[in-house]
């Protein structure tokens, strides 16, 4: 507690000095290692990656692409080996394949059935085996017994819950509703008290196709039997062509399709003959994550945020409480309440319920059963009054009580359309909000909240932001994104600029935000990306020793604002070759493992 008071961040490091160039940087007195890559061979049979031979079925049982939650469950007592839990958010075409360039998104005139089927085959999860050799460096265990992909190519999963075997999600292949094949757009997650990984499943809506198209090329979906629906979640996105090959992507096919994905996947990473669930009590949306905690009386609390603009911020409250059998725990994700925020003017802050038949969630507003409220949960949530946000991204809980919610960007808020806890119009830097859930229980349906930081430059009065002044000119930062819990309770921020990189000249990276005492609201920098990378994964390792990043599209993002790169990357051409640095190999999304050069807990 006396540290907590003090003026001076809590975090020991020497910080590191913004910039941006083509590799990775820690801060000193730490190793930053790479540990995988796209590519990389994680199952004992599987091929080498060969970039110029590329292939679906080498894919599948090598590293996917685009790294993004990691998570980590120990196989011993002292955490010296475990498995890494690992999503594959997307794909970026135009630095995977030689020869394709950035294609257009109507006509994908480069994608064949092939690239297609990569694509398809680098989405989703991995489970990778890792140990610490005789000298303490982390290494992949090649050979490992629960190693596996999880991909929408092939991965079959069923779905739990309300929505499951609604008449809604009946489709061609399934008509009773309860199964489907695959995850898509894999963002952020959590791991729950018991081990399994939760897996968020977020822009789904871009995988969907139609052949309808309006006068100006966009989709058509007016008349849809779904047209309220996709309205309102953006179906179909038509970002990849997938539904031109595989007719369950395609919405003139298989209209139910859609209500299939957006869900959390639960997938039990210790049996890796495990069927991943879908469970559709924690609602559908755009998830950007599902951190879990428990309450005062044990049930199981989940965060998670619609990364969307306007959208709004959730928490599920299990109805029963965290057993010792972790069989008995899987029921905890089907039975509960859903909750959205209203973040009030005066600091508080009101979970309303989303129960069918309470309050407006009735059939005369179009909602039949709970199943309905599930599968159209923004629907509901708007009925509810919830509070628009500025893209509610990861969201992160503490054991006290506490949580912080990152709102990453929004761009399209005006003046005269703000509230309080959305404060700055056109904010392209974002913000933090800290919520105290009444009487420090996770569980509770209101509490209080206040705005941690509002991001950006603060030497550019007309941004607005507001920091601890401790802060240095390496340490604010812009559009949060992802957050961790240290061993020791302390919170850390990892950053997605997207096209607003040249908005800062900064890189994405990973600061060590303050939270208590003095220097509340301080940030330091620990971590930054190559150029184009987004920084993805914060995850640290219980005995607060080991820190797994991961490094997201490098090369991509925001590369032709940036002085000195000033062009799109192609296969051919991109601005950085991290981590190879071969000048045969493209940049390739990568985890990276830190440690303390000689050991001991990091930031200590
Ligand atoms: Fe996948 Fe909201 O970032
Ligand atoms: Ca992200
Ligand atoms: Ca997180
Ligand atoms: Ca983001």
């Amino acid at each position: 507690p006396s540290k907590a008071n003090a003026a001076t961040s809590r975090y020991v490091f020497d910080e590191l000095a913004w910039g941006n160039d083509e590799t990775h940087h820690v801060a000193p007195g730490y190793d930053a290692q790479i540990l995988l890559r796209w590519g990389d061979p994680i199952t004992a049979n599987a091929p080498e990656f060969d970039v110029m031979n590329q292939t679906a079925a080498a894919q599948l049982q090598q590293f996917g692409y685009n790294n993004d939650y990691v998570g980590f469950v120990p196989l011993n007592e002292d955490g010296s080996r475990g498995l890494l839990c690992v999503n594959h958010e997307y794909t970026n075409e135009e630095v995977m394949f030689p020869g394709l360039g950035r294609q257009d998104k109507v006509d994908f005139k480069g994608m064949t059935p092939e690239l297609i089927d990569i694509e398809m085959a680098a989405h989703g999860g991995s489970v990778v085996e890792i140990a610490r050799d005789e000298v303490g460096k982390w290494q992949v265990v090649r050979d490992g017994k629960m190693n596996r992909r999880i991909t929408p190519l092939d991965t079959a999963m069923t779905l739990s819950g309300p929505a499951a075997g609604h008449a809604r999600m009946k489709t061609n292949d399934d008509p009773s509703g309860t199964h489907v094949i695959g995850t898509l757009n894999n963002c952020a997650g959590g791991l729950t008290p018991w081990g399994t990984w939760l897996m968020a499943e977020e822009n789904f809506h871009g995988y969907f196709w139609t052949d309808k198209l309006d006068a100006d090329g966009n989709p058509d979906i007016s008349g849809a039997a779904e047209e309220k629906s996709w309205d309102r979640y953006g179906v179909p996105g038509m970002w990849y062509a997938w539904g031109q090959k595989h007719d369950r992507f395609n919405v003139d096919a298989e209209p139910n399709m859609p209500n299939k994905f957006g869900w959390v996947v639960e997938v039990d990473p210790m049996d890796p003959t495990s069927t991943p669930v879908k469970r559709t009590a924690l609602g559908r949306f755009r998830h950007e994550g599902a951190e879990t905690t428990v309450s005062k009386d044990g049930k199981l609390v989940v965060y998670m945020g619609d990364d969307n603009r306007f959208d709004y911020q959730y928490k599920y409250v299990s109805e029963g409480t965290v057993s010792d059998d972790p069989a008995a725990n899987g029921a905890l994700l089907d039975e509960g309440t859903l909750y959205v925020a209203r973040f009030e003017e005066d600091g508080t802050i009101n979970w309303l319920p989303l129960v069918h038949g309470a309050g407006p969630l009735t059939a005369e507003n179009g909602f039949n059963d709970q199943g309905d409220v599930m599968i159209d949960t923004r629907l509901a949530a708007d009925l509810l009054g919830a509070t628009p946000m500025d893209r509610p991204e990861d969201a992160q809980p503490r054991g006290d009580g506490t949580a912080y919610i990152l709102l990453t960007n929004n761009t399209k808020r005006k003046e005269g359309d703000t509230n309080a806890a959305n404060p700055r119009p056109d904010s392209s830097f974002g913000h933090i909000i800290e919520i105290k859930e009444a009487d420090a229980d996770h569980a509770a349906t209101s509490g209080t909240w206040s705005i941690l930081v509002q991001c950006g430059d603060p030497k550019v009065a007309e941004v607005g932001a507001q920091w601890n002044p401790e802060t240095s000119e390496n340490g604010w930062f812009g559009s949060p994104d992802n957050a961790a819990m240290d061993a020791d309770g302390r919170l850390w921020i990892s950053t997605d600029q997207g096209s607003s990189w040249g908005k800062t000249g900064k890189s994405d990276g990973l600061y060590a935000l303050e939270t208590e005492g003095e220097a509340r609201g301080t940030s330091k920098l620990f971590f930054r990306c190559p150029v184009g990378g987004e920084m993805c994964g914060p995850y640290f390792t219980e005995d607060g020793e080991t820190l797994f990043v991961a490094v997201q599209h490098p090369g991509t993002d925001g590369t032709k604002d940036i002085p000195g790169f000033e062009r799109e990357s192609t296969f051919e051409d991109p601005a950085t070759r991290w981590p190879d640095f071969d000048p045969k190999m493209p940049p390739r999304p990568a985890v990276v493992v830190i440690t303390k050069e000689g050991g001991g807990k990091i930031a200590v």
